[in-house]
């Protein structure tokens, strides 16, 4: 008697033209060059911030509109670097449209000019949270022009409509290519009608990213309704609104926004790490129930946010606490364990690709770790908006989530230009990110330990200013390796934007599809 394997048709991946795969590898190009100029821009103004609060030799007003320009300017280019390169790694196992990229490049691009337009010319410095009524009452220190909050709001809204449109059209492609939801999150291999690994089944990569985009759409609807309220504020403060309600619509939206760059590198490592340990990474069905249970508690932890609230009912906080410890643990268990069981005794050779991925890992399972002990009411009590906070997102974000974006950027740059990234400046230049990075850290972690406030400009204590400046001393270290990894990164991708396309344009998956994923 057949299977019902058997009896289903073979589900192709898509084929694409020659023209289209150059279309394709262009955009991807130019989304990598645009993302590293920016990436490194932005950590430069991270040490900027760090120098001005060691030595207090910018004004205030300087300082909250570089902190927001900074802060919004990393979320926004990290979440669509990410999301982009697990496009790329995708593109050969769905039919994702080329012209959708485009616009979201576009919608990428226009938020990014008008942030820097609102925080440079307009010293919009809320914060990249802008919680309400800040945009709309800035303050004497700050004391930006309200007009300028309409263009923050509006690059705001932007930036999470490039993301849902990313996520409608992994959605669109993945039900394309397997027909139904069900075979694109993996339901056939846990009902056992298909086994994992099967040529025609999906795979981690695929889940991950649809669990992303289905977040990412429900991101945008509270998303939505909070920046209309805040216009509607900001054109008439007179008509005033719960600061409590909008405070749980923005972090809805905002924390989820920031978890997504970590769930999305662990989809970049799914593809990544089998080529380079020879060994296939397929759908196992722990894997995909992880990542349904990871999709529904991703949306709970952000109530840890509101703790300080007295207004915030109990209940939501104990949700807040649990959902916090408990979305911490399929990610980890499937995926870091997964990634050690798949290299252990492989013979990798470790080349930049695969080391960026597990630099990745320790920032992802450290931060997350300093997350975890901040979400912990009775400590969250001390912890609470001190520089524990950037210590444990810098480190998940800046060490976890952009290794995971290098780690993707070193694998895929030979297949879409043709020309290896240098090994041997991938290597100096991990180093120095490394170690400046982790003094970086190890900074704000200290000093929220000892009750330094996060967000404030210079203060002429000794035990700020000092801690600032051994932060000051980390970034220009990290410096040294981000300029060091820009250059070469611009080395290789210039001339392929301008240049015909390189004789073999391989597909980014090919390598891992030749090990029979
Ligand atoms: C050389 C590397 C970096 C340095 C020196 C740096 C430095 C800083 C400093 C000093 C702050 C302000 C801390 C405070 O007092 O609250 C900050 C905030 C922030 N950084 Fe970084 N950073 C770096 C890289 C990154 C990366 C790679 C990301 C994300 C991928 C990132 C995301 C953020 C965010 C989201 C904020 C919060 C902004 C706000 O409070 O509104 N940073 N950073």
């Amino acid at each position: 008697m057949a299977t019902p394997t058997s009896i289903r048709p073979p589900i192709a991946p898509p084929e694409w033209s020659p023209a289209e795969n150059e279309a394709a590898r262009r955009m991807t190009v130019v989304w990598v060059a645009t993302g590293g100029v920016l990436l490194a821009g932005l950590a430069l103004v991270g040490l900027l911030l760090r120098l001005i609060q060691s030595t207090g030799v910018l004004s205030d007003h300087w300082f909250y509109a570089l902190l927001t320009l900074h802060g919004a300017g990393m979320v926004a280019v990290t979440l669509m670097a990410l999301a982009m390169t697990v496009w790329a790694l995708l593109r050969n196992e769905l039919p994702l449209r080329n012209s959708v990229s485009v616009i979201m490049y576009a919608l990428t691009l226009l938020s990014g000019v008008l942030v820097i337009v609102a925080t440079l010319a307009g010293k919009f410095g809320t914060g990249w949270t802008f919680l309400y009524p800040l945009p709309e009452h800035p303050g004497p220190i700050a004391g930006w022009n309200t007009g300028w909050t309409y263009l923050y709001l509006i690059a705001v809204a932007l930036l999470a409509l490039a993301f849902a449109v990313w996520g409608f059209e992994i959605l669109h492609a993945g039900i394309k290519r397997f027909g139904n939801p069900g075979r694109m999150f993996g339901l056939d291999i846990v009902t056992g009608r298909t086994k994992p690994g099967d040529p025609n089944t999906t795979n981690p990569t695929i889940i991950a990213a649809g669990v992303m985009a289905v977040e990412g759409i429900a991101t945008v609807i509270p998303g939505a309704v909070v920046i209309i309220l805040m216009i509607i504020s900001n054109a008439d403060p007179s008509v005033k609104f719960p600061a409590l309600v909008i405070k749980e619509l923005i972090y809805f939206s905002g924390h989820m926004l920031v978890n997504f760059d970590i769930y999305l590198g662990a989809a970049i490592a799914y593809a990544v790490l089998p080529v380079y340990a020879k060994r296939a990474w397929p759908a196992a069905k722990t894997l995909i129930v992880a990542w349904w249970v990871i999709g529904v508690l991703i949306i709970l932890p952000y109530w840890h946010h509101l703790y300080m609230d007295f207004a915030q009912p109990a209940g939501l906080d104990i949700i807040g606490q649990a959902a916090s410890y408990a979305s911490a643990l399929p990610s980890v268990v499937v995926t870091i364990f997964g990634a050690v069981l798949i290299v252990y005794r492989s013979g990798i050779r470790w080349s930049p690709a695969p080391l960026f991925i597990f630099a990745g890992f320790a920032g992802w399972t450290i931060g997350g770790t300093g997350a975890l002990i901040d979400a912990t009411p009775a400590l969250n009590e001390y912890l609470h908006n001190t520089l524990w906070v950037p210590g444990h997102f810098h480190t998940y974000m800046a060490l976890g989530a952009v290794m995971f974006l290098l780690g993707g950027v070193y694998h895929a740059t030979p297949l879409l230009t043709g020309r290896p990234l240098s090994e041997r400046i991938g290597s100096i230049g991990a180093r120095f990110i490394l170690v400046g990075g982790w003094i970086v850290v190890g900074t704000f972690f200290t000093s929220g330990a000892l009750s330094i406030p996060r967000r404030y400009a210079y203060v002429p204590i000794p035990r700020f200013a000092d801690a600032a400046t051994v932060g000051l001393a980390g970034a220009c270290i990290a410096g040294v390796g981000v300029v060091l990894i820009a250059g070469d990164l611009l080395r290789v991708y210039v001339p392929s934007m301008r240049s015909a396309p390189p004789p073999t344009p391989a597909p980014v998956v090919a390598a891992a599809e030749d090990l029979g994923q």
